[in-house]
């Protein structure tokens, strides 16, 4: 397994920037936020700050690292806005070309290494938005993702709409790995969710239907029948009309840095992470309702209730695990040589770990 050094160290993270991140496809963001013209969505992830943005007929991936002095050019994770640098107002077009009318700025940028926007692939499957920075490498998406393609496409056609206003952000003082290994078993369910999930039947079972390919990861949890589930079940007829129907907590690892959740078919949860720091991750989410059928008036504003405090509690998960991930990062970095021990209900971590240690020499 991986020893604990790897966590904290600034090089073993530059490694994996460069043979991990920069490498392959990663997610950027939902297509529902690219809807319109000139929305755009931002990801940072180490030396690599893209945008990617709807510019009508199609969405384009450009640096977001102005050419001019290197101001990031859109602000923030994702907004509406034409490509234009705040600091002192250059314009680039739907190519990546600064629109500069000055001669002389013009022959400065002609002896620049860039005199245009780098611009990098983007693909979409169903609604989720990928982008690749690495142009050595020509593997599709259909082919990174191989089986998952159709089954993430099968999945986003039951995204009715994200509830969250705007994307929550969360830093996690913890390596990204941390984040990976954390919602790749259940294990800790039963004890860091006991108010949060095991109320709703989750936790305690041994996880069902587990299929990985290439990094990539689902697996089903099931849920237990609780005095608190029948009781909802009950009162919250309507949930079944969900058109994802399954009763367990579906969970999605999409390699490198996209997870996706589904409760019951009831709630889906889309997090982004970005590695910042050995120490220091940002993760982003989104919460989306899923479509239903044949509901009542009545029945749709309860749903409605339902999904906010579903957010509610979905973000106290969160928060739970980030206290966890946080000491155990501290703890890390004292005892340096050792490693993590994982137990037979982290058969996903070990097949995690498997594949990062193809790709990174780890120390
Ligand atoms: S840094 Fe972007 S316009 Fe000056
Ligand atoms: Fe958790």
């Amino acid at each position: 397994m991986i020893k604990n050094i790897n966590y904290t160290d600034e090089n073993v993270l530059n490694q994996e920037l460069d043979g991990i991140f920069h490498k392959s496809w990663f997610f950027v963001g939902l297509s529902d936020k690219l809807q319109n013209k000139n929305d755009y969505i931002t990801y940072r992830c180490g030396s690599v700050s893209v945008f990617v943005q709807n510019f009508g007929e199609q969405l384009k991936c450009f640096s977001n690292i102005c050419l001019h002095r290197f101001n990031n050019i859109h602000k923030g994770n994702e907004g509406n806005g034409h490509v234009i640098c705040s600091y002192h107002n250059w314009v680039y077009d739907d190519n990546g070309n600064p629109m500069v009318r000055s001669a002389c700025l013009k022959e400065e940028l002609t002896s620049c290494s860039r005199s245009k926007l780098e611009q990098h692939e983007v693909e979409i499957c169903g609604r989720f938005v990928f982008a690749k920075v690495n142009k050595k490498d020509s593997v599709s998406l259909k082919e990174f993702l191989g089986t998952f393609y159709d089954k993430l496409f099968e999945l986003s056609s039951f995204f009715q709409e994200i509830i969250n206003h705007e994307t929550i952000v969360l830093n996690h003082k913890a390596n990204w790995k941390l984040l990976v290994e954390n919602v790749l078993e259940c294990y800790h369910c039963s004890s860091v969710h006991k108010e949060t999930l095991v109320p709703i039947g989750i936790g305690g079972k041994k996880p069902e239907n587990h299929f990985y390919e290439n990094g990539h990861d689902k697996v089903d949890y099931p849920i237990r029948t609780t005095a608190l589930q029948t009781e909802r079940e009950a009162k919250l007829s309507f949930l079944t009309k969900t058109e994802y129907s399954h009763k367990s907590l579906q969970h999605w690892y999409i390699f490198p840095n996209l997870f996706i959740s589904s409760t019951a078919g009831n709630l889906f949860y889309v997090g982004k992470l970005s590695p910042e720091k050995p120490n220091l991750t940002n993760l982003y989410a989104e919460f989306v309702k899923p479509t239903y059928t044949g509901l009542t008036k009545k029945e749709g504003m309860l749903l409605n209730a339902y999904a906010q405090a579903s957010l509610d509690s979905s973000k106290r998960v969160i928060f739970e695990d980030r206290d966890i991930l946080e000491v155990i990062q501290k703890n890390l970095s004292i005892i340096l040589n050792d490693k993590q021990i994982f137990g037979e209900e982290e058969f996903r971590i070990e097949a995690f770990h498997q594949n990062i240690k193809n790709i990174i020499n780890y120390k």
